[in-house]
């Protein structure tokens, strides 16, 4: 491993340097087959990073984990990857969807019977997604997909080839959708590039992501489970190592999930108890709080996470312009851990693709507590 990317070391952080690997990282079949994870264009996706948080990930000894904040799953999938028993969740629900069709599913995939249920073309039942989102997201004709499909997954009957569905689903939303957020609206033509993307209908991005999803499932020997869950409500269970990824205080902007992937919590149990704020032009629904997003309560909430997990390995990824500071957190783990080490790595995230594109260039952090 270069020496760039390799370790940096905190105030007191205790140093253990990783073993030099003369393959490249991530080219076991198994990281190989986490890197070909779908792509989700999710903010704090950490998919790019997965070779690096691998190689972390190898030097310790694990046989169970918990992915509390596993957003697109990918770190989670990662893990399973390496053969661990391994629970992801998230407090959103479309987000463990995700995690069940990939993380926790290990040998259901939709076959054409299944396809041919999802895409029955019986007028839909429903007419909610028509209705309320004229003007705000997709076609018309978008629109009726995503009511019949909706009410289509349903009648499947298997709870994994419904999370896949829905999975697939969700991807299709965030391609079609030309930032992949849910944050604009109206005539999005300013966004139109050509990009094949944005040409194809949301049904024909379906049927090509059922593929990609179906692609992703396979059997790790292991019972592997995902939740929705608060991070502080998950049940006391015993793990041998808790990888962190919570959001963080953002320097500018917000980091709310809400905001941005509204429309795939609401499509994923059909806007179910989640009234929509009809004062909003994008039709939102109610943001969720969490303690990781201000300041005044971030701190408290690391430290008594950092004792929650106390007992298991605990790793923690986090970004060089989050709020509280590296030495802070660093200080924060060492009242519950006996050796810290901090891991760091160069990355420039991106947001949007091609018109409007947002770049950020920070230093991601893995800080380890054993
Ligand atoms: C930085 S993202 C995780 C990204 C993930 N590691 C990946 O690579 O895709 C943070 C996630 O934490 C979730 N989250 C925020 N606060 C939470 C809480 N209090 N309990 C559980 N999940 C929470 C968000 O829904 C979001 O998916």
């Amino acid at each position: 491993m270069k020496q760039s990317s390799a370790l940096k070391i905190a105030s007191s952080a205790e140093v253990i340097p990783l073993p030099v690997k003369s393959a490249p990282p991530g080219a076991s079949p198994m990281a190989m087959r986490a890197s070909q994870y779908p792509e989700l264009r999710y903010m704090g996706s950490k998919k790019r990073l997965l070779p690096w948080i691998h190689q972390v990930l190898d030097t310790l000894d694990f046989e169970s984990a918990l992915d509390p904040f596993s957003g697109t799953g990918c770190v989670a999938y990662l893990m399973k990857t390496m053969g661990r028993r391994v629970i992801a969740s998230d407090f959103l629900n479309f987000t463990s969807v995700v995690a069940r069709a990939t993380v926790e599913n290990g040998t259901v995939r939709l076959d054409g019977k299944a396809i041919k249920r999802l895409i029955d073309p019986t007028p839909a039942a429903h007419d909610f997604i028509a209705k309320t989102f004229d003007g705000v997201f997709f076609t018309a004709a978008d629109r009726q997909f995503l009511d019949r499909v909706s009410g289509n997954i349903q009648h499947l009957e298997n709870p994994y080839e419904q999370a896949l569905a829905y999975a697939a689903l969700f991807r299709s939303c965030l391609k079609r959708q030309p930032r992949g957020v849910f944050t604009v609206s109206g005539d999005l033509s300013r966004y139109d590039d050509g990009r094949r993307d944005l040409r194809l209908s949301l049904e024909e991005h379906f049927l090509e992501q059922i593929e990609v999803f179906n692609a992703s499932v396979f059997d790790n020997g292991r019972r592997n489970h995902a939740m929705r869950s608060d991070v502080f409500d998950l049940p006391k269970k015993s793990v041998d190592l808790v990888y962190l990824d919570p959001p963080y205080v953002p320097r500018s902007d917000d980091n709310c999930y809400i905001k941005r992937y509204h429309f795939l919590e609401g499509l994923s149990c059909y806007w179910q108890g989640l009234p929509i704020d009809e004062g909003t032009k994008v039709k939102k629904i109610a943001k969720r709080y969490t303690p990781f997003s201000y300041r005044r309560t971030a701190v408290e909430a690391f430290d008594s996470m950092f004792a929650r997990f106390a007992k298991s390995t605990i790793v923690l990824s986090y970004s060089s312009n989050g709020f509280p500071d590296l030495d802070q957190l660093v200080s924060l783990m060492e009242r519950h851990k006996q050796a810290v080490t901090v891991f760091e790595k160069p990355h420039r995230y991106h947001f949007g693709t091609h018109v409007g594109v947002e770049r950020a260039i920070v230093t991601e952090y893995l800080i380890v507590g054993r």
